[in-house]
């Protein structure tokens, strides 16, 4: 998957324990070899890539090697933050009383579930709109399948949400412009909540323009050569394509090396011979990589090098 080394934002994606932070973190590894300023970000609330890179990260980045950083978005901390603001913006706008009340919802909003994942989108926002002069590459290393495609998909839902509210609230301020004259003062354009809810809107359209360019922004399917993690990404991969984010490529981890014999081993490979198979006839025609499965776990810098060398080998296209 050589040729995604030129992405601008990829996602590492698929079923629990298939290898998305090992993989994530090798082409993270593979790109600042090559020279690419690379940012190596965990969105998974079960974070392991501090394990993985035997570095401790945290919620801000840090520098792991020449060319290479990373960070693990801290979601507790991250709704946090997205409620302080929420309440501090709304402090200049209404009279202690309503104050009062609205911060008493926003605390109850806030244990909600959904709001973790809207501050954890809020900062891959950040990251994505405005650490790009920074770093030429951003790595995420996503939650299981499920909650990661849930995350990439909010700013579809959260768009029309946002636009009815903005309709809303214009609807409102001309109808109480009519009301008192024509060019009554606090019309559209100095209403603050109307301009909170228009940047919003420019964000999230923001964020949906990104996603949608194949050439910089692509999702990596990563699995195991079996039947669950393989259906998995069958079914992440339609809502992908639906969501109109690019499948940039699949690794096909843990695959048994062709010195693994023996009857044991040989009925393992030809179920593997199977899957491989399927891998080949179901998933989207992108590029592929195969990473076999080595004899202990992975970790450390020299460990995800030999995992990092499978991923950005030359390989032969695929017709
Ligand atoms: N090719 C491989 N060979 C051997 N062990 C592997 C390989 N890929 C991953 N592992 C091990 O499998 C475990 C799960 O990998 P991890 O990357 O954490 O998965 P995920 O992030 O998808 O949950 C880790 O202990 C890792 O070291
Ligand atoms: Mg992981």
């Amino acid at each position: 998957v050589r040729h995604l080394l030129d992405r601008r934002v990829l996602f590492f994606g698929g079923k629990g324990g298939v290898g998305k932070t090992t993989c994530a973190a090798a082409f993270a590894l593979a790109a600042s070899r090559e020279g690419r300023r690379t940012l190596l970000v965990s969105t998974d609330p079960a974070h392991s890539t501090s394990d993985v890179l035997e570095t401790a990260l945290g919620p801000t980045e840090r520098e792991i090697l020449p060319g290479l950083a990373g960070l693990e978005i801290d979601a507790v901390r991250e709704a946090r933050r997205y409620v302080d603001e929420a309440k501090s913006r709304m402090s200049g706008l209404f009279g202690p009383a309503v104050l009062a009340e609205a911060a008493r919802q926003i605390e109850l909003a806030s244990a909600m579930p959904g709001v973790a994942d809207l501050a954890v989108f809020d900062r891959m926002s950040d990251l994505v709109l405005s650490r790009a002069g920074v770093y030429d590459l951003l790595v995420f290393d996503t939650a299981p399948t499920g909650h990661a495609l849930q995350m990439l998909r909010l700013p579809d839902g959260l768009s029309s949400w946002v636009e009815a509210l903005t309709r809303r609230r214009r609807e409102g301020l001309e109808a109480r412009a009519s009301a008192s004259g024509a060019d009554a003062p606090g019309a559209r354009g100095a209403d603050p909540v109307l301009a909170i809810l228009e940047a919003r809107g420019a964000r999230l359209s923001a964020m949906r323009a990104e996603f949608g360019r194949a050439d910089r922004v692509a999702f990596v399917l990563v699995l195991i050569p079996e039947r669950l993690p393989l259906e998995e990404s069958v079914r992440a991969a339609h809502e992908l394509s639906e969501a109109g984010i690019a499948i940039g490529g699949v690794i096909v981890n843990r695959v048994l090396p062709d010195a693994a014999s023996g009857g044991y081993f040989e009925a393992r490979k030809a179920q593997e011979r199977v899957y491989l198979e399927e891998i080949e006839r179901r998933l989207p025609p992108v590029p592929r990589a195969l990473v076999p499965q080595l004899e202990s776990d992975v970790h450390g810098i020299a460990g995800l090098d030999r995992v990092r060398a499978c991923l950005v080998a030359e390989s032969a296209p695929r017709g």
